[in-house]
């Protein structure tokens, strides 16, 4: 059978490593709403085929890749032909559908989980990560390890922690798959049980996670002409949703203030736009060299 060549086809542990990578790619899930709910790649949108005619517009058409998932790749065989009809390219459909998918899936709502952040890693260290002297890197809260995943991949010597034994689960599955090796940790960075040794890390990355009285204490981890890069949630995320706690929330310049005394090589206090299924955030982020 000949193939429309106005797609192609992708494989799960392609894909998969694309995501990982931070190649952009825009997953979307053209299965039904009790299908996605029960199992799906973190961070995909969801357009079920019937509908997909009439929400066409959702999808963002700038040339950026869409991989197309389906259960088995039946219907994202018909997805990409009404695709290449808007003139969508490049489009992939994944072969064989989430069958043959081999990174980490999801359930239920995401929103309130670690898998909120999908696959790959997050923008903000993707762009900024030329700014990070090389060595051995740090992850807290590093959730299934998708940033340490990728600093491992890129030469980082990388240590990850979390307190959910789920989470160091997948980040170890993940970083084996990948060929990426990083040493995960369960361990609670609030309780004391878990203590960040003296000095000892070129770099120190902390994303969608706070807590206040770590920020000593991940400062004095990080050597001398080392940095810490740091994104999370600001007081402006609640007219968004969650989180909303205040505890986890970054006030009005105060991760710049956390590190007045270090040199800062990239600040930002922003909201992102809403993007193709994923609300807005609203986050700071800081890139800060310890002096030496
Ligand atoms: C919102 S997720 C972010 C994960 C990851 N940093 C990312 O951006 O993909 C927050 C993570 O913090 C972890 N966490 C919460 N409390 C913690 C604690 N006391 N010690 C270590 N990890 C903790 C959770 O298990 C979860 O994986």
């Amino acid at each position: 059978m000949t193939r429309d060549p106005r797609y192609g086809i992708v494989d799960g542990e392609e894909l998969y490593r694309k995501l990982a990578m931070g190649e952009p790619v825009l997953v979307l899930d053209v299965r039904t709403g009790s299908e996605h709910a029960a199992r799906h790649i973190p961070g995909s949108l969801l357009i079920p085929l019937h509908e997909l005619q009439s929400r066409v517009g959702e999808i963002p058409n700038s040339g950026t890749p869409v991989a197309v998932l389906s259960e088995k790749g039946i219907r994202g065989e018909s997805a990409c032909k009404l695709l290449a009809e808007h003139a969508f390219s490049p489009l992939l459909n994944l072969d064989g559908g989430l069958q043959s998918w081999t990174g980490p899936t999801a359930n239920g709502d995401c929103n309130h989980s670690r898998h909120w952040f999908g696959i790959g890693p997050s923008n903000f260290l993707v762009q900024n990560f030329d700014l990070l002297p090389k060595g051995i890197a740090l992850d807290l809260a590093m959730g299934d390890g998708r940033n340490a995943i990728y600093l491992a991949t890129r030469g980082f010597d990388v240590d990850g922690v979390d307190v959910s034994q789920d989470a160091v689960n997948s980040a170890r599955a993940s970083s084996r798959q990948l060929g990426a090796p990083i040493r995960a940790l369960v361990g609670n960075v609030e309780d004391g049980s878990y203590i960040i040794p003296e000095e000892t890390y070129n770099v120190i990355m902390v994303f969608n996670f706070l807590h206040r009285p770590l920020l000593k204490e991940i400062k004095d981890g990080v050597k001398p002409g080392g940095a810490v890069i740091y994104e999370t949630f600001t007081t402006e995320q609640p007219r968004f949703g969650p989180p909303t706690n205040p505890d986890y929330l970054l006030k009005p310049g105060e991760l710049r203030d956390a590190f007045a005394d270090w040199e800062i090589l990239i600040y930002h206090e922003t909201v992102d736009p809403e993007g193709p299924g994923a609300r807005q955030r609203a986050r700071a982020g800081i890139v800060a060299r310890k002096p030496e």
